[in-house]
């Protein structure tokens, strides 16, 4: 199984060297466990290596991310101006719009763009724009596996169930995707501090690392103590 690198150094050695190629990966964790940092991390790493890259967001638009990887030191304008990097924003409260132009425009932009990793920001908040949950179900499917025959490895974002955090928020993405990374925050009551952790939970046909891992977020993005047990 080819591998793609996420530029999270600690977190490609859990995965015996990066994410599957071609799958489709879910990050999932609550608020402010650094989902999009993790995502821009991906887009960067491919960047730097020289691959294409298409961050499709539901929630920021385009300045936004710009200014939250410029944070982390990844300056995406150029790639942007060069045509390597596209940053789609898609309108949920357009639902009906929205819908209609990832099925009939996704795959072909992301062929003829010639991109090999794509984000999509939060899977959350696209599941919201379907009511019933068969619904939900079978977009989702349909989608991942649309993205999937492009060649592209896909990363999404989910937000997690508040009751349960090795749960998606509707529960499904888990499911559908071929691997599961989760942060979370751990309560460090001794230390009085929150710590954050990451594990991967799936990784269809890897031999991946189940040990839980600390991990920050840093002036240079997420950097996971490969070498530290969180416990
Ligand atoms: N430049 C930075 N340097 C250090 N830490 C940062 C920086 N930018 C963000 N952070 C940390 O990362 C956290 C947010 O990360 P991020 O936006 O990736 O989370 P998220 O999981 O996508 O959140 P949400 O669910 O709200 O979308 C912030 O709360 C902050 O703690
Ligand atoms: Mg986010």
């Amino acid at each position: 199984m080819e591998r793609v690198r996420t530029g999270i150094d600690g977190l490609d050695e859990m995965l015996e060297g990066g994410l599957p190629r071609s799958q489709a990966v879910a990050v999932m964790g609550s608020f402010g466990t650094g989902k999009t940092t993790f995502a821009l991390q991906f887009i960067q790493q491919g960047l730097k290596q020289g691959e294409k890259g298409i961050y499709i967001s539901l929630e920021e638009d385009q300045e936004s991310i710009l200014g939250a990887a410029r944070s982390f030191g990844w300056e995406l304008a150029p790639y942007i101006e060069q045509k390597k990097l596209a940053i789609v924003k898609l309108e949920p409260n357009d639902a009906k719009t929205t819908i209609t132009r990832i099925r009939s425009e996704l795959p072909d932009f992301i062929k003829s763009f010639g991109a090999s990793r794509i984000v999509l920001d939060s899977v959350s908040l696209l599941n919201l724009l379907f009511e019933a949950d068969h619904e939900k179900r079978s977009n989702l499917f349909n989608l991942i596996q649309m993205i999937k025959r492009t060649g592209a490895t896909c990363l999404m974002t989910a937000e997690v169930n508040d009751s349960n955090p090795n749960a998606s928020r509707d529960g499904l993405v888990e499911y559908a995707v071929d691997g599961v990374i989760a942060l979370r925050y751990e309560e460090n009551k001794e230390r009085a501090e929150v710590q954050l952790t990451v594990r991967v939970m799936k990784m269809r046909r890897i031999a991946h690392s189940r040990r839980v891992k600390p991990y920050a977020i840093t002036g240079r993005g997420i950097e996971v103590h490969a070498a530290a047990d969180a416990f």
